[in-house]
């Protein structure tokens, strides 16, 4: 298969982005959306300091601005075609360290060596079950931002096996009112504690932002996040209303 290769301008930077892969400058709202706020938590928080985890690094873009704010980036991406364009695209950047491989393999590596991370980005197209639980481990105090591609998936009911059965016409619903829950008690599970300050719901995928331990966000992100719209898409043009969580979803006894 032939790979069509195109450039395209982010921030100041050009990269080299696969047509049609959807791993270069999307322009849907909720790509942008993920975009701005990233933006706005490097101009607010992070600090100069601060090691940086990016756990699906795509062709580099968040890396980039990432490695613009912090100390130093760890950029996973375990497709080889994507990775040759992220090594291309963040030459000569000194302060970022990329990874060929399943970021479950390296964050493996990474919580033997006991090394700490003051942001962690889960951005995949799926979900994140088996990598939580290891980026947990890597983080004790600062931001954890984490997608959610599976807003289909739920509305195909190809989630049942994951979280039991339930009734679902509200697929919007899923990201707070199963995943979010899913996600603190995991935390708390391994005695951390994660708040969030932010989630955005598109109809194909949601984006979460957390505070984790003894990490406060200032509060100039706290005011600007609260002007940030939470229903994106066509959700946005819709009033929806939370049901409360056992309305809808309702866990399969085992037999
Ligand atoms: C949504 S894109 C990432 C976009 C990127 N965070 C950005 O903002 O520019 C998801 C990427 O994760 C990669 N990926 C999926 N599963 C992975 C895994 N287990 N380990 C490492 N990379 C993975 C995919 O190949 C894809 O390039």
């Amino acid at each position: 298969m032939v790979i069509e290769i195109f450039k395209e301008k982010f921030l100041d930077r050009w990269f080299n982005v696969v047509k049609g892969k959807q791993v270069g400058l999307n322009t849907d709202e909720a790509s942008i959306e993920k975009h701005m706020i990233n933006q706005k938590v490097c101009e607010l928080e992070v600090k100069k300091d601060w090691q940086i985890l990016e756990l699906f690094a795509g062709i580099g873009l968040t890396s980039y601005l990432y490695s613009k704010a912090g100390k130093e980036v760890h950029c996973i991406e375990k497709d080889k075609a994507i990775f040759e364009l992220l090594k291309e695209n963040l030459t000569e950047i000194s302060n970022i360290i990329l990874h060929n491989d399943n970021n479950i393999n390296v964050m493996k590596v990474m919580v033997d060596k006991q090394m700490k991370f003051s942001l962690a980005d889960l951005d995949p197209f799926n979900n994140v079950y088996f990598q939580f639980p290891l980026a947990m481990q890597l983080i004790d105090n600062g931001i954890l931002m984490v997608t959610s591609g599976e807003l289909f998936a739920i509305q195909r009911k190809v989630a049942i096996k994951k979280y039991g059965e339930y009734k679902l016409n509200n697929s919007w619903e899923f990201p707070e009112l199963v995943l979010l829950p899913w996600l603190i008690a995991g935390a708390k599970s391994m005695n951390k504690e994660i708040r969030l300050k932010h989630l955005y719901v598109y109809p194909t995928s949601a984006r979460f932002l957390f505070e984790v331990g003894d990490y406060h966000v200032s509060k100039e992100l706290e005011v600007w996040l609260k002007d940030r719209k939470k229903y994106l898409g066509w959700l946005g043009k819709r009033s929806i209303k939370s049901k409360s969580l056992s309305d809808f979803f309702k866990v399969k006894e085992s037999v």
